[in-house]
């Protein structure tokens, strides 16, 4: 079975009190053991994140990585220095870094590689604007950038990736994509995934994002191909995060 995962992504969000706070109230809480948390913190804050929640079972998780191992990149962030901060994971592709800094898809596929190689978990973001939708180009566009990536790995290296589903017009807007709506994408991905091999499929966790929240985590959730979330807005808030964690199990 998929062991559901739910990710809070702070975006460029947070302080080390929130990290604090949330280290405090995790401790306090026992989740349900059958899922999966992680933090996506800013950079700066993944160690203090890794000691804050060190006593609990969240791992800490970063936004994003550059794609080169080292050298004259100023200002980039690698693999190995997340990893050795504490990392676990790594969002690559999400839609703000596809659209605001331009990162393409095979921008993301040499993010994507690094992480492997480091041995951190991708969780490799895909989703189409409203004009897409509203083109009837949803499947399209999703599972082009699937395959964008899928295509390019080995079959090992597929197996180690997670895909979150984030519809654009569903980010930070309120506007929560249906259930059902949710469940046809991902239900499509999985079909996509399947010409990889069924175990494949069977086995990649596919995680909702947009504009999730604690009163709408639940029907999300129960659906048969959403198997976890990645939450935005709602994890900077630690009761709501709690919350949409315990609806998980
Ligand atoms: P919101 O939950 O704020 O809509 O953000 C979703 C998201 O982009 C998570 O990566």
């Amino acid at each position: 079975m998929r062991m559901p995962l739910i990710a809070g992504n702070w975006k460029m969000n947070g302080s080390l009190a929130l990290v604090e706070e949330f280290g405090r109230a995790f401790a306090d809480v026992s989740l349900p053991v059958n899922v999966e948390v992680s933090l996506m913190v800013p950079f700066p804050f993944l160690e203090a994140a890794g000691r804050a929640l060190g006593e609990t079972s969240v791992t800490v998780g970063a936004q994003t990585l550059s794609d080169r191992p080292s050298g004259a990149f100023t200002g980039e962030v690698s693999a190995a220095m997340l990893r050795e901060c504490g990392a676990r994971l790594v969002l690559v592709g999400h839609s703000e870094r596809r659209t605001l800094f331009a990162e393409d898809d095979a921008a993301v596929l040499a993010r994507v590689k690094a992480a492997l190689a480091e041995q951190l978990t991708p969780v490799l973001c895909v989703g189409e604007t409203l004009e897409e939708r509203e083109a009837e180009r949803t499947e399209a566009v999703v599972l082009g950038q699937i395959e964008a990536v899928f295509g390019a790995l080995d079959e090992a290296e597929r197996a180690r990736l997670v895909v979150a589903y984030e519809p654009v017009w569903a980010i930070g807007t309120g506007r929560t994509a249906s259930p059902e709506q949710a469940q046809a994408v991902h239900a499509a991905i999985r079909d996509c995934l399947a010409r990889y091999g069924a175990g494949l499929a069977g086995g990649m966790r596919l995680l909702y994002g947009g504009s999730m929240k604690a009163d709408n985590a639940a029907e999300l959730l129960a659906q048969p191909d959403i198997d976890g979330g990645l939450v935005g807005g709602a994890s900077l808030k630690v009761d709501d995060f709690l919350a949409i964690c315990q609806s998980a199990g």
